[in-house]
């Protein structure tokens, strides 16, 4: 199955006014370009507060930038639509919703329940939430609230899913398991997906190509395709090698010396 559409984004600058100086001017990103295929898994890396969320917001259409365009397939992004759904790193679930009330809020948002409400079932089950159906937001474990975070988004269908450090405030066992998790969601369904990290294992683990970022402004410093099989074993040779080649790159780069940026 391919649900997901290609993502072009096309030489965007992007600035913001300073907090204390109405003057002065933020510049977060310039003169970004990136191509992503339909159904390709993109990992974003760069130093904190190089722009990855901006750009993220850019394409959810939460935010418009100074110049520069964006496109999903041959349509230009305008504002914010179903089409493009938006996980981060704070499930930001209902708390006073059921698990399935939270999951079907986007479709009542949209009033598509009545005609949708039958995919619910399966967007639980696809998660592995079935029996959790009537439980509370704070029942849950942050796993678990990220797989309802995961099936609310994906419910709509969108044609590019945008993940800014979805699994970050995860446990490591958690955050392997939901990696396959979402692997197997990416899988399934053919998503186009964008993915910030600051975990270099995780985006060699699942990325199709990994994108690094400069420190502020951001900008695309340099692109590495991953061509390790899948599924991926990261205690590989190759794994490590091309772990130990991504240090070496943000390494001189002045941004980080661990595996995490
Ligand atoms: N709404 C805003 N108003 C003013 N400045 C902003 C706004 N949003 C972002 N910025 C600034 O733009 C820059 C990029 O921020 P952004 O949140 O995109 O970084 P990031 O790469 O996601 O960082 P992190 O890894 O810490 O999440 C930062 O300097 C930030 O302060
Ligand atoms: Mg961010």
């Amino acid at each position: 199955m391919t649900e997901g559409a290609s993502l072009r984004i096309a030489s965007v600058n992007k600035d913001f006014a300073k907090a204390n100086d109405v003057e002065a001017r933020t510049i977060a990103l310039h003169d970004v370009s990136l191509s992503i295929a339909a159904g390709e898994l993109v990992s974003l890396i760069g130093p904190s507060g190089c722009g990855k969320s901006t750009l993220l917001r850019l394409t959810a259409g939460l935010d418009t930038p100074n110049s520069g365009e964006l496109w999903i397939g041959p349509e230009m992004i305008t504002g914010p639509n179903a089409e493009r759904g938006l996980v981060f790193q704070d499930p930001n679930l209902f708390p006073w919703l059921t698990v399935r009330r939270n999951i079907e809020s986007g479709l009542v948002a949209r009033g598509k329940l009545q005609e949708k409400r039958h995919e619910v079932d399966e967007f639980m089950r696809l998660v592995g939430l079935e029996t959790f159906e009537n439980a509370y937001p704070h029942h849950l474990s942050g796993g678990m609230a990220q797989r309802v975070a995961l099936a609310r988004a994906l419910i709509n269908h969108p044609k590019v899913l945008l993940l800014d450090e979805p699994l970050g405030a995860l446990d490591a066992f958690t955050r392997m398991r939901m990696q396959d998790e979402v692997l197997r969601l990416w899988q399934a369904r053919g998503t186009t997906m964008l993915l910030v990290t600051h975990d270099i294992d995780e985006a060699i683990y699942m990325s199709d190509r990994i994108v690094i970022m400069t420190p502020r402004p951001g900008r695309i410093e340099r692109t590495i395709p991953i061509t390790l099989e899948r599924p991926r074993q990261r205690n590989s040779p190759e794994f490590l090698q091309l772990r130990g080649e991504i240090l070496e790159m943000l390494h001189f780069a002045g941004e980080a010396r661990s595996a995490e940026v």
